[in-house]
């Protein structure tokens, strides 16, 4: 393939995810040497803009590692001049057929040319690009791929109204549909951590673990994104997509082997497999504004681009179980949430007490402090690590709870590639194992509909929770109906 021709379109060209993750992501695989030698990025939006204007707005978003930034300045002065701007409008083929033939130009007489869209653009104009794109803008002697990202819908049916809309352009062979998630180094390597070791998959049930926590929380508000933020709420913004995909590749079987279709059969099987929602399984908050000593922080409704009586969702938990012979009667609770105390991901599995422990007495502490405990901890610091009871060393015999510790920072060298730079990566590799299929997103939205609707219909209100803090106090209790305290709230050295 590095001998074929590649243009990266990105749709979508002025946006703030094109400007944040996909420019420096494409310059990044660049840098390294992971794209073909003919490669071309072109810009397309309706605004008007030159070719140097749009390496002008581009290389402000660049950036070198520190290390490196010596070599960087040329590097990224070549890669501007493969970066062209074409302006044209969302839905109209004859804008599409000439950025077309302007690929072409750059092209060359390669003997296959290969295309990538990425639409880093409003789902309300996903179709109309697709169509353009396919009908107008479509390589002949190559293949021609699509990148999309959520929102894929905002319930059931819009989202099969969508992807029905979307099939008639592309086929699934073309589509990759992005959750970030899934391209973070500690979820690629979570299938790893199960199949490639002896130690754990045998532990990896309900005979062994108690409850499995999946917990995001931001230390910032939605900060002039409400707009988007209040269509949305947090449990279609980050819990159906990025929290439930990992539950799907924590819980499901072993596939048959590492393929993109046996991988993404055994996660859609999980997710068909799990108990229907009902409003007893969900907690929802909204953050409000909080004074401090030295500044004030605004709650949500503070956000000039939200509706002063808006009941949308900040944060929210939700239990969920797996009706199937490995997970029966193990709660998996996931929580989200924006300005809260702590910016982290990840995931914690707290495995049952120990039959008859012969140190009960003498640990001296609660049985839910002596619970062993992994934690994969997906952001920031990225590390695994283990709780452990330990004999606290020298003469007596003392217990505490220490930790089997792997944090990435101690152990590997070098920086982690951005989720992007892996995801834009495998597409340009035809690498489907980190993208969403159809049928997981149909069987996503089986699971969340009916509750967002109830929220939504029943105009529930959110429990309110101050900036900066731990959520609301419902979502202790949710997690205590079911015999469990969250993970992260256990200890301060957690
Ligand atoms: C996005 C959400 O998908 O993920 C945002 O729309 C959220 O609301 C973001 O802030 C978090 O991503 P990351 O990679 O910064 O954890």
């Amino acid at each position: 393939w590095s001998h074929a021709a590649l243009s990266v379109v990105v749709v979508g060209a002025s946006g703030d995810l094109a400007r944040k993750k996909i420019y420096p992501s494409l310059f990044a695989l660049y840098y390294e040497g992971h794209l073909p030698e003919h490669f071309h990025i072109y810009g397309y939006a309706r605004s008007k803009m030159s070719d140097t204007e749009f390496r002008e707005y581009i290389s402000g978003s660049l950036t070198c590692r520190l290390s490196e930034k010596d070599k960087c300045g040329d590097k990224m002065e070549m890669f501007l001049q493969r970066c062209l701007y074409h302006a044209g409008q969302y839905a109209n083929k004859s804008d599409f057929a000439t950025l077309s033939e302007r690929m072409a130009g750059t092209e060359q007489d390669r003997q296959r040319a290969n295309r990538i869209f990425y639409l880093s653009i409003p789902p309300s104009i996903f179709t109309d690009v697709a169509a353009c794109a396919s009908e107008a803008a479509s390589s002949v002697s190559g293949w021609n791929r699509v990148i999309v990202e959520k929102p894929f819908g905002r319930d059931l049916a819009s989202f099969q109204e969508l992807s029905s809309e979307l099939s008639k352009s592309l086929s699934e062979d073309q589509m990759y549909r992005i959750d970030h998630y899934l391209g973070k180094e500690l979820i690629e390597n979570l299938t790893v951590l199960r199949f490639a070791n002896l130690v754990f998959e045998p532990l990896w049930s309900r005979q062994y673990i108690r409850n499995v926590q999946v917990i995001f929380s931001e230390d910032f508000g939605t900060e002039g994104r409400g707009g988007y933020f209040d269509q949305y709420g947090i449990i279609r913004d980050v819990i159906q997509n990025h929290l439930l995909q990992i539950v799907s590749l924590f819980a499901m079987e072993a596939p048959v082997s590492l393929d993109a279709e046996d991988i993404r059969n055994e996660k859609v099987k999980v997710l068909r497999s799990m108990r229907a929602l009902s409003m007893d399984d969900v907690v929802i908050g909204q953050y409000r504004g909080r004074k401090t000593k030295s500044t004030k922080l605004p709650g949500y409704l503070d956000d000039k681009t939200v509706p002063p009586d808006s009941l949308c969702p900040t944060f929210a938990s939700v239990a969920l179980f797996i009706n199937n012979a490995r997970w029966d009667g193990v709660p998996f609770l996931l929580k989200a949430g924006k300005a809260l105390a702590s910016r982290r991901a990840e995931i914690r599995v707290q495995f049952r007490h120990v039959p008859g422990n012969l140190f009960r007495n003498r640990l001296g502490l609660d049985l839910d402090r002596a619970t062993n405990e992994l934690v994969i901890r997906i952001q920031p610091d990225e590390a695994i690590y283990l709780k452990i009871n330990n004999k606290i060393p020298g003469l007596g015999l003392n217990l505490d709870v220490t930790k089997l510790d792997l944090t990435y920072r101690d152990r590997f060298e070098g920086h982690l590639p951005d989720a992007y730079e892996r995801l834009i990566l495998d597409v340009v590799n035809g690498d489907k194992r980190l993208f969403i299929r159809n049928d997981e997103l149909d069987a996503a939205w089986r699971l969340f509909t009916p509750i967002l609707k109830e929220i939504e219909e029943k105009k529930v209100v959110p429990e309110l929770y101050p900036y900066g803090s731990r959520g609301p106090v419902g979502s202790h209790y949710l997690a205590a109906k079911h015999g469990v305290r969250w993970g992260d709230n256990l200890s301060e050295e957690s």
